[in-house]
C-alpha cells in the first residue's frame, strides 16, 4: 500500500535539464488532439484574428523581400510553425494570405506552409483533415516532425524535401506561438551583483507515482536552492554570456528564466536557413529588463501541461546582438507578440515595418483577446443584436465564438431589426468557411443552420444541416430539423425519410410521430385542410 510519504524525483538539478520537460513532452505525446480539448488553452493563439495580422506582416515581407531580392520569385516561401498543435491557427493563416494575395492580385509569389511539431499524434490528425486537405493537395501546406530539442534533419513529409540552405533560398518565417514557454529553459538569480544558477528540485507524494515515474504533474512540489556562477562564460557562446553579464549589472534582485530550448532551436533553424530568418512569436512574457527585475523563483501554470513566462527580452538581445532585429510590443497585460530577423533589419523593410507597428504595436492580437474575453464574460448581459453582430465581425467571423454564443443571438431574433438579421446572414457563409473541426465540440453548420431555420430561410437551413451531417454523423437533432425544412420546402417524400431516420434515434418522440404521420397522409393525397403539428403547436422551434 503507498504511504504518504515524500518521494524525491530530483534534486538540484538544472532547470533545462529537470525531468519537468519530459513530462511535458509525454504529456503533449500522450494527448495529441486531445490535449486542446479543454485542457490546454489554445484560443488567444489560435484565432481567426492573430492568423490575419500574421498574414498582414508576411506578405508584405514576401513583398519587400522580392522587390529588394528580384531572384527572390523564382523559389518559394517557406513559413514554419513550431509546436503547431491542433491546427486551428495554421489553416486561419493559410486562408488570410491567399485572401490577402488575391485581393492583391499577387500571383507571382510561391510559399509552402509548413506545420510542424515534435509528436507524430498531431501530424495524423493534421493528414485527415478536411479543412486542410485542398491547401495540402495545392502543395500550399506539408508537415513535418520537428523537435524544438533536438538538431535532426526537418523533412516535409508529402514533398519530401529535407529543409538546407539549398531549399531556403529565401528566408525562413518561422511562427513560435505559445511554445517559446513549453520548451526548456534555464533559471538564474541575480542578488547583490552576484549571479547564481537556479537549480530545481521536485518531490510528489508516494501515491502519485508509478512506475517510478509522477502520474500528475499538478501534484509535483517544486524546491529552489541557488548556486553562485563565477565564471563569465557560463555557456561558452559570447552572445548568451553578454546577456548573462548585462543583467548581472543590471538588475537588483529577482529571479529570470533564460530560454535555452528555443535559443538551441533558433540557432538550428538559423544554419538551415542561411542565417535568414524572420520569427513572429506570441507568448506571455517579458519584453524589458525592468519587467525582469524584482521577480520571485519562476512560477509554473500548470493547465494539462505546464507553461513559463517567456524572455522575449533574452531573446531580443539575442537577435540584436548577432546582427539582427527585434521589435517587441509595448507591454500589454496578458500575452504580446514580438518580431525578430536574423540576417537583415526589420527597418531596412519599409512595408513590413509599418505592418508591424499596424498589426503588432497598435491593435494587437492581445488586444483584440482583451476586447474578446469582456465580451464572452457578459454576453448575456447585450440584448442589442447590433452589438454582437459587431463582436462577431472584430471576430472576423469565429465558430468558436458563435458556438458560445449561438442560443443567446437565437433568442434576440425575434425582437431585433432585419438589417442587423440581414447582416448576420449575409456573413453566416463566412462563418461556415471558418469552420476547423476539432474533437469534441460542436459543429458551427448545424448551428448556422438552426439559425436559417429560425428566420425561416429553410432553403439555407436545409444546406448547412445537410452538411453538418458529414461531422455529427447520426443524430436525432439534425434528422428532425432537416426533416422540418425539407417539409416545408414541399419536400415531403425526403421529409418522410428524414422523420423515420430521427425516429429510428428517439422511438419516443411523440412530435415525430406526429409528423410522420401528417406527412403520410398528405403524401396519400389527404390531410390537406388538416393543420400540421407545427401550427397547432404555436411555433416551430428547432431542436
Ligand atoms: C502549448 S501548445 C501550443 C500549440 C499552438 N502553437 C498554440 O498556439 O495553441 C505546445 C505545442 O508544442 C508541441 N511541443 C511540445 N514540445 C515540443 C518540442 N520540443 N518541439 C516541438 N514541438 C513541441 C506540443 O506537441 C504542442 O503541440
Amino acid at each position: 500500500m503507498k504511504s504518504d510519504r515524500k518521494v524525491i524525483i530530483e534534486k538540484h538539478k538544472k532547470f533545462s535539464q529537470s525531468a519537468l520537460w519530459r513530462l511535458q513532452r509525454e504529456y503533449f505525446d500522450k494527448e495529441g488532439i486531445n490535449a486542446w480539448v479543454n485542457q490546454v488553452p489554445f484560443y488567444i493563439t489560435s484565432n481567426p484574428f492573430i492568423a490575419m495580422c500574421y498574414a498582414k506582416i508576411v506578405l508584405p515581407f514576401m513583398l519587400d523581400w522580392s522587390k529588394k531580392n528580384p531572384e527572390a520569385k523564382k523559389h518559394p516561401f517557406y513559413v514554419m510553425e513550431l509546436g503547431t498543435g491542433s491546427g486551428r491557427f495554421s489553416y486561419y493563416f493559410v486562408k488570410s494570405l491567399l485572401e490577402l494575395m488575391k485581393a492583391q492580385d499577387i500571383q507571382d509569389i510561391q510559399f509552402c506552409y509548413i506545420m510542424s511539431d515534435f509528436t507524430k499524434h498531431n501530424i495524423k490528425y493534421w493528414e485527415s483533415h478536411p479543412s486542410l486537405k485542398p491547401y495540402v493537395d495545392q502543395g500550399l501546406i506539408d508537415f513535418a516532425l520537428f523537435d524544438m530539442e533536438t538538431e535532426r534533419p526537418v523533412t516535409l513529409i508529402n514533398k519530401n524535401i529535407r529543409l538546407s540552405p539549398d531549399v531556403l533560398v529565401n528566408p525562413l518565417t518561422v511562427f513560435a506561438n505559445y511554445i517559446f514557454d513549453t520548451v526548456s529553459h534555464d533559471a538564474f538569480t541575480v542578488h547583490e551583483g552576484k549571479l547564481y544558477e537556479l537549480l530545481f528540485s521536485l518531490t510528489t507524494d508516494e501515491k502519485n507515482m508509478e512506475n517510478n515515474r509522477p502520474v500528475d504533474m499538478e501534484k509535483i512540489e517544486v524546491d529552489y536552492h541557488i548556486h553562485e556562477i563565477k565564471t563569465s562564460s557560463y555557456y561558452g557562446n559570447p552572445h548568451f554570456d553578454s546577456i548573462l553579464e548585462d543583467y548581472k549589472n543590471k538588475l537588483v534582485s529577482t529571479s529570470f528564466l533564460f530560454p535555452m530550448g528555443s535559443f538551441n532551436a533558433i540557432r538550428f533553424l538559423k544554419k538551415l536557413a542561411n542565417d535568414k530568418l524572420l520569427i513572429l512569436s506570441t507568448d506571455k512574457g517579458y519584453s524589458t529588463v525592468e519587467s525582469l527585475d524584482h521577480l520571485g523563483h519562476p512560477a509554473i501554470s500548470f493547465h494539462g501541461s505546464f507553461s513559463m513566462m517567456v524572455n522575449f527580452h533574452a531573446i531580443g538581445e539575442y537577435f540584436k546582438n548577432s546582427g539582427g532585429d527585434a521589435f517587441l510590443q509595448t507591454p500589454r497585460k496578458g500575452i504580446r507578440t514580438s518580431v525578430f530577423s536574423s540576417g537583415f533589419k526589420l527597418s531596412d523593410l519599409t512595408q513590413t515595418w509599418h505592418a508591424i507597428d499596424e498589426w503588432v504595436e497598435r491593435f494587437s492580437p492581445a488586444d483584440y483577446f482583451a476586447l474578446h474575453s469582456r465580451m464572452r464574460d457578459s454576453y448575456q448581459e447585450v440584448t442589442q443584436l447590433d452589438i454582437i453582430a459587431s463582436h462577431l465581425e472584430l471576430a472576423r467571423w469565429d465558430p468558436h465564438i458563435y458556438l458560445k454564443i449561438c442560443n443567446h443571438l437565437i433568442s434576440l431574433l425575434e425582437s431585433s431589426d432585419a438589417e442587423t438579421i440581414d447582416f448576420i446572414a449575409h456573413n453566416m457563409p463566412r462563418l461556415a468557411e471558418n469552420y476547423y473541426f476539432m474533437p469534441k465540440t460542436e459543429c458551427v453548420l448545424f448551428e448556422i443552420g438552426v439559425f436559417f431555420h429560425a428566420i425561416k430561410n429553410y432553403e439555407q437551413a436545409l444546406k448547412y444541416y445537410l452538411s453538418a451531417h458529414e461531422f455529427v454523423g447520426d443524430q436525432f437533432g439534425l434528422f428532425y430539423n432537416t426533416a422540418l425544412c425539407q417539409h416545408h420546402l414541399d419536400k415531403n417524400e425526403d421529409a418522410l425519410v428524414t422523420f423515420n431516420k430521427a425516429l429510428v434515434l428517439d422511438p419516443e418522440s411523440k412530435e415525430t410521430q406526429e409528423w410522420i404521420t401528417f406527412i403520410e397522409k398528405k403524401l396519400a393525397g389527404g390531410g390537406d385542410e388538416e393543420k400540421s403539428p407545427a401550427d397547432r403547436a404555436e411555433e416551430e422551434k428547432p431542436e
